[in-house]
């Protein structure tokens, strides 16, 4: 699978710690031989992911996410092996050459490739006299060459055929052209979706184009964007605008700031504020809000500041605090948005705001206070009864407290009648919303059968004594996904002598399936130390197994037999298999 070898593989993983590393991307505490996280690879608010420094692996008990340094970048940052490779010597100052990191085997190769082409295209138009206006139009609203070279801005030109012809031209399939949202075939045969507009590439959170949003710039056309449609690779609820650009930025502030639109990025962004994702005008989702926590601790909603603006507010922090996540608000004054108010008041008074946001129950309290009298009691009821509502999803001390104290200055009841409703409402929400523990170590029933193969491959990963056994004294585990990492662990010692978990990570990074199920096996919890009785029991029931599908197969044989001799004969088969294992 590599160009290096396992041993220099290995170097690089051992020039760093993984606690070091992992908790650049995450916070980590210190309990016990572990360290302790929140996974990022499902969502939870409870720190799941333990990760150890001894072994120099991670696995977290309620998803069973586990790996090596390689894969947990693998998986956080969506990068190949060779990427997570080459960041990891980086980080260890490890030199390393592996020359041409081919990209992995996409899937959608043929839409990457089409968004590229299109790109150069595009960006091509906006340098030619045909982007005159459009630049115009960039320029006075402050973006710059250097901008728009940065965002890889681009334009659409008005004769709408001719995007159309390149990827022709270059031997893409109608049909992919279609699938990428770039072309329409309708009465006049086969079109540019876009034309004479302004556009933005959407790239995935590694960067790389899945689709566009086109801004008109002169007021023929009636949308103001449009955006390109959903395919396999672009799903506007799980990508934020700037993702990439931004997270570097944004893990090293520990703060990341989300808004709403384009422009807003751009302006923070080209004012040096680079810790800024944007929504993109739709519903904030959780699977947004599972990227965000992988951002940065701090997050920041900073949306326009209309009325519209103050509802996505509300429906983003709910999100976010549902994993648990609790975010701080900036409010702009008189509608603006992000980029008007920059424009309007110059970057220091907005990061001034961003030195000091509203923490999200103070903004809650003022939005729930919109259209109500609080003089009038029956306002002021269902008013702190919202708040209350709004309350109990927060696990914060100190914001419970702050706000207790506020609504009893505020409606003159004392602060005890306030904690009390608020510990009903608590024990009305509980049972709903208690968190689910262990996704995959759900008690099922489950045969000897299993068991023996889990236990196996339980103590396989830990003893090669175990690897030992199963190689002399089995044949093959019944359940294909066991059977291919028992191979794989098997192939693993036969080949380099040793056996080493972190090692072994690192040879099978690319195998998705094979590392969920060694999150199962490892799951399981069992005991340290195993006997070798234990692992012959484990042996055996698999050579049962074995012995039980042969003698049922003999049996539906026999049973098909029409010649006694032939019968007898099977029958005696049955016999001696039955005798060799004791049956
Ligand atoms: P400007 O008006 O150029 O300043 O853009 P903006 O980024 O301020 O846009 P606005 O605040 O109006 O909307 C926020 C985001 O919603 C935009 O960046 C777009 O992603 C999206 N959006 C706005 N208008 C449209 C539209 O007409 N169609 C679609 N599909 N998306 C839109
Ligand atoms: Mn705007």
């Amino acid at each position: 699978m590599s160009k290096l070898s396992n041993e220099e593989i290995n170097n690089i993983r051992n020039s760093v710690n993984i606690v070091d590393v992992v908790s650049t991307y995450i916070p980590l505490t210190k309990r016990g031989k572990n360290h302790f996280g929140v996974c990022p690879f499902h969502d939870d608010r409870d720190p799941s992911l333990s990760v150890s420094s001894e072994k120099q692996i991670y696995t977290c008990f309620s998803c069973g996410a586990t790996g090596n340094i390689f894969t947990f970048i693998m998986d956080y940052d969506h990068v190949s092996f060779y990427e997570a490779l080459k960041k990891v010597a980086d980080i260890g100052g490890i030199a390393v050459d592996i020359g041409y990191t081919k990209p992995t085997v996409q899937k959608y190769g043929e839409l990457y490739d089409i968004y590229e082409t299109a790109q150069l295209f595009y960006q091509n138009n906006i340098n030619t006299e045909y982007g005159f206006s459009a630049k115009e139009y960039l320029n006075n609203r402050g973006i710059d060459e250097a901008i728009i070279k940065e965002f890889g801005i681009g334009l659409s030109l008005k004769d709408n055929e001719m995007l159309t012809k390149l990827l022709k031209k270059k031997k893409f399939s109608d049909e992919d052209l279609i699938k990428s949202g770039l072309v329409v075939n309708n009465n006049y045969g086969h079109n540019d979706i876009y034309y004479n507009r302004i556009m933005f590439p959407l790239t995935d959170i590694s960067g790389k184009i899945v689709g566009y949003s086109g801004r008109t710039f002169n007021n023929e056309d009636t949308s103001k964007y449009i955006n390109t449609k959903e395919t396999p690779i672009f799903k506007k609820g799980e990508l934020l605008y700037n993702y990439h650009r931004a997270k570097d930025e944004c893990r090293l502030k520990k703060q990341v700031i989300i808004m709403e639109g384009f422009m807003d990025i751009i302006r923070a962004h080209s004012n040096g504020v680079k810790n800024v994702v944007a929504t993109m005008g739709t519903a904030f989702t959780k699977n947004q809000a599972v990227l965000i926590k992988k951002l940065a601790p701090e997050v920041i909603i900073c949306f326009d500041g209309d009325n519209a603006g103050a509802r996505a507010t509300i429906a983003c922090s709910n999100e976010l605090i549902n994993i648990g996540i609790i975010p701080k608000i900036i409010r702009l004054e008189n509608n603006m948005d992000p980029d008007d108010y920059i424009k309007e008041y110059g970057i220091n008074r907005f990061q001034h705001k961003i030195d000091n946001p509203m923490n999200v129950m103070d903004f809650k309290i003022s939005y729930l206070k919109n259209n109500r009298n609080l003089d009038n009691d029956s306002d002021m009821a269902n008013y702190i009864n919202d708040v209350l509502s709004e309350l109990v999803q927060i696990e914060d001390d100190i914001l419970r407290e702050l706000t207790i104290k506020k609504v009893s200055e505020e409606s003159g009841l004392d602060i005890e009648i306030i904690k009390n409703q608020l510990a009903q409402k608590q024990d009305i929400k509980k049972p709903v919303t208690a968190i689910a523990k262990p996704i995959i170590n759900k008690p099922k029933i489950i045969d000897k059968y299993m068991m023996a193969q889990q236990n196996l491959l339980y103590y396989m990963l830990k003893s090669k004594e175990v690897i030992t056994v199963y190689n002399k004294k089995v044949s093959f585990m019944p359940t294909t996904r066991y059977r291919f990492l028992a191979q794989e662990i098997n192939y693993f010692y036969k080949e380099y002598k040793y056996f080493d978990l972190a090692d072994f990570f690192s040879f099978i990074a690319d195998k998705e399936d094979m590392l969920k199920t060694i999150g199962e096996i490892m799951n399981l919890n069992l005991k340290e130390e195993y006997t070798l009785e234990e692992i012959d029991e484990y042996v055996n029931a698999i050579k049962e197994f074995h012995v039980n599908n042969e003698c049922n197969r003999l049996v539906e044989q026999m049973k098909k037999e029409t010649d006694v001799m032939e019968k007898a004969k099977i029958a005696e088969k049955i016999r001696e298999l039955k005798v060799g294992t004791n049956l």
